[in-house]
């Protein structure tokens, strides 16, 4: 172990996780000590370190480190838009978190960027909605300075940060995906001074990285730290300083250019968008195809130490008869074989059977991580997949099955190499889960609904319900911030009419989410999405959304409009910081783990944007032109874990149409699959508002009795376009109301008695 150098082990709870001034604003807000603790723990194993050449990377706290880039101060604590717009009680810069660890820093530097992000002229811009900074204008340097800065064996430490968000695409232009001017020089300057270079990504998106070839080993380490939320100078310092050991992973494939992503050509459009790569996403494309492009690859993170791993069992289906929830299961044995404690994270990989339907080369089957070990410490952990999970769609039989050949396993030791964990045969063509073809243009749509119409209702509270309360029970309240609900909530459905809380249906309140709740109110601001995933621990992520329920409760809220669940398809996304990874089954699995969190204490989380919600250009007009296997193996496949694992009380559509429907209309993908195949008997609710259109099916059937016949219940907030101050009803729902092919009374019976189900879930 480096002389000098002490990590801290054991339980994040066990440190002093906040400084008292902070905790005390947490603690008046009425936000748990134990949330922070996690919170900054979930933002400290979110880190990946990607490079870090001899050690430089743990530093210790007495070597004096100089600090670049304004982001040192100006730090990126979450995305924008709905998705981020939390009011913590505090925020941790990196330079308030090396203060608060006791860090040793150049402090005539910190003192030129304090003056220069201080000043009026070069203050960070807030932005506005949809035009917030993608970056901030870096500090210029002169070579003097930087070299003024330098010293045989001191380190630099550059800080390098980007935002996206919603509305808020990220470009391709300096300053969003490329690194500006101004940055290269700080780079230029300060790897020609310095010997030892510490570059730390403050960032919420994946980025252009193919600087890092250029400036080779004069950059000795690269961390991302992502958007950590308000603990996020604490987290990076606990990284830094080797109080945690990195221990996250990259939750997308980093590749060398823009151009490299499969989809850069068929991303940003108005109108359509062909998803010509099928189910080639991220690594499923570049490992099978273009393994060249790969700079950095899914599920790469370096650790403090090194670990070695070995296969104890691989147990494979004995029998014939086996289902979608038959388990192939591995065991295998974590030793540190370091210097130093620290977590591994251990991916269980599957190849399939090549046959008639294209496959990637290999694809994610499970994942897991070791608990904290010490040197020479090993651990044994149980990696799963279901077979439904490694078996293809097939669009001619309309079901998931396994083609005929040899399904092989591995696990990577140490990050990187492979080690077989076993295979399995399967003699013959095996169907592991017969579907129904949908949301396509084959199905007749129109003969489907009618052979589904929901039976009349016999519940006497339903009975009871007026056509204006039943009408009312389909949407909420009218806009955001209700008066109804907790001040600056997302918006209210359920008991919007006095008649209906006279019959005690209660309003039911929701807030935004995903990283923290957002209300007027003091909430914690946790790390992003992407950081969450890269943790790649979803105990963590369970137990951390398990206190935002508690908040949620102590604020009076019901529903949290979270977790953001959409695929990251390109790297441009807006909204990626929010959402998880390339990987259905890791967005998967987190997501499920955010709902467990928050559904732990009788609240309700609500999935979104269901689905296909890939990109903020346009997304109310975008039609995902898809093909059903990519949407059965990738971008519904998370949002099935999700719902199959966790059952959501609540999910929401999104914008974007898939295959020419609107998703707040579409009755193959909410009532087809999400509630026939796979369950779902929750509440669905549209993103705020949504676009008027008249059923193709039935053409009377217009906007909200279009929606309510795909059994999208509510539309939210209320109004159909942001515009109208309506808080009274269009009158499209009951405007064909006992009309042949109209809306039926037992449809909107349907709807109001989810919304009573969800009432009974709820505290
Ligand atoms: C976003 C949703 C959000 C909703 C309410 C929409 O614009 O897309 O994610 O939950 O607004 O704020």
């Amino acid at each position: 172990m480096r002389k000098g150098f002490q990590l801290v082990t054991g339980s994040p709870l066990a440190q002093e996780s906040v400084r008292n001034t902070d905790s005390q604003k947490a603690i008046a807000a009425g936000i748990d000590a134990k949330e922070i603790a996690l919170a900054r723990c979930a933002a400290a194993e979110g880190c990946v370190l990607l490079k870090n050449i001899g050690h430089t990377l743990p530093l210790l706290k007495e070597e004096e480190v100089a600090v670049f880039g304004r982001c040192q101060r100006d730090y990126f604590y979450v995305g924008y838009g709905s998705g981020g717009d939390v009011n913590p009680p505090y925020l941790i810069s990196l330079m308030d978190g090396l203060d608060q660890c006791g860090a040793s820093y150049d402090k005539k530097l910190a003192e030129i960027y304090r003056t220069f992000c201080e000043n009026p002229k070069y203050a960070a811009d807030p932005g506005w909605w949809g035009h917030w900074p993608m970056s901030h204008p870096e500090m210029p340097v002169t070579p003097e300075m930087v070299r003024g800065a330098a010293a045989p064996g001191k380190k630099a430490l550059v800080v390098i940060g980007r935002a996206a968000g919603e509305d808020r695409e990220n470009t391709l232009t300096q300053g969003s995906y490329y690194l500006t001017d101004e940055e290269i020089r700080l780079l230029d300057q300060v790897t020609s001074a310095f010997a030892s270079v510490i570059v730390v990504l403050n960032i919420g998106n994946i980025m252009d990285m193919s600087w890092t070839a250029k400036y080779g080993d004069k950059i000795s380490s690269i961390l991302i730290a992502w958007q950590g939320g308000m603990e996020s100078g604490n987290a990076l310092c606990d990284v830094l300083y080797g109080t945690v050991n990195p221990c996250g992973r990259l939750s997308d494939t980093i590749a060398n250019n823009y151009e490299d992503y499969n989809t850069a050509e068929n991303f940003g459009g108005k109108e359509f968008n062909d998803y010509k790569e099928g189910i080639f996403v991220g690594y499923r494309y570049f490992a099978s195809n273009a393994k060249d492009k790969i700079l950095y690859p899914f599920g790469f993170g370096l650790s403090y130490t090194s670990f070695k791993t070995e296969v104890l069992a691989f147990e494979k289906p004995t029998s014939a008869s086996v289902d979608k929830d038959t388990f192939i299961r591995v065991r295998v044995k974590v030793t540190n074989t370091g210097e130093l404690p620290g977590k591994d994270v251990v991916l269980l990989w599957c190849r399939q059977a090549e046959g008639r339907l294209e496959k990637a080369s290999f694809i994610l089957a499970g994942f897991s991580k070791t608990k904290m070990l010490q040197p020479g410490e090993t651990d044994e952990i149980d990696l799963e997949t279901s077979i439904g999970y490694i078996s293809s769609y097939d669009e001619e039989k309309s079901a998931f099955l396994l083609e005929e050949g040899i399904y092989s396993f591995f696990v990577n030791d140490d990050g990187i190499d492979e080690i077989k964990a076993g295979s399995w045969t399967v003699a013959a063509e095996l169907i592991t889960e017969q579907c129904e073809q949908a949301m396509t243009k084959e199905v007749d749509l129109k003969q489907r609904i009618l052979d589904r119409m929901p039976q009349e209702s016999t519940d006497p509270l339903l009975l009871s319900l007026s056509d204006k309360e039943l009408e009312a029970m389909t949407r909420g309240h009218g806009m955001m911030n209700s008066v109804l609900g907790a001040k600056g909530n997302a918006g209210v459905f359920g008991g919007i009419l006095e008649s209906l809380r006279e019959k005690g249906i209660r309003p039911i309140i929701c807030a935004d989410g995903p990283a923290g709740i957002r209300l007027s109110a003091d909430c914690a601001l946790l790390p992003c999405g992407t950081a969450q995933a890269c943790s790649f621990n979803t105990q963590l992520i369970e137990d951390l959304y398990a206190q935002v329920g508690n908040e949620m409760a102590k604020n009076g809220v019901d529903v949290l409009l979270g977790p953001g669940m959409n695929i990251h398809r390109n790297p441009l996304c807006g909204r990626n910081f929010e959402y998880f990874s390339e990987d259905p089954l890791l967005s998967g699995k987190m997501g499920a783990a955010v709902v467990r969190g928050v559904q732990q204490s009788g609240r309700a989380a609500c999935p979104k944007h269901f689905a296909c919600n890939n990109q903020e250009t346009h997304r109310n007009i975008n039609d995902a032109r898809v093909s059903e296997r990519a949407l059965r193996e990738i971008y519904l496949r998370n949002f099935e874990i999700c719902v199959r694992e966790a059952a959501p009380k609540v999910i929401m559509t999104s914008y974007n149409k898939i295959n020419g429907v609107w998703s707040h209309y579409n009755y193959d993908l909410v009532t087809t699959v999400l509630r026939g195949q796979w369950g779902f008997d929750g509440v669905v609710i549209t993103d705020w508002w949504m676009k008027r259109s008249k059923s193709p099916e039935f053409p009377q059937l217009e906007d909200n009795a279009y929606r309510v016949r795909a059994q999208v219940d509510i539309l939210m907030p209320g109004a159909i376009t942001h515009v109208e101050r309506n808080y009274v009803s269009d009158g499209s729902l009951l405007k064909t109301l006992g009309q042949k092919e109209g809306i039926k009374k037992a449809e909107l019976f349907r709807t109001a008695e989810s919304v009573l189900r969800l009432l009974k879930r709820l505290p």
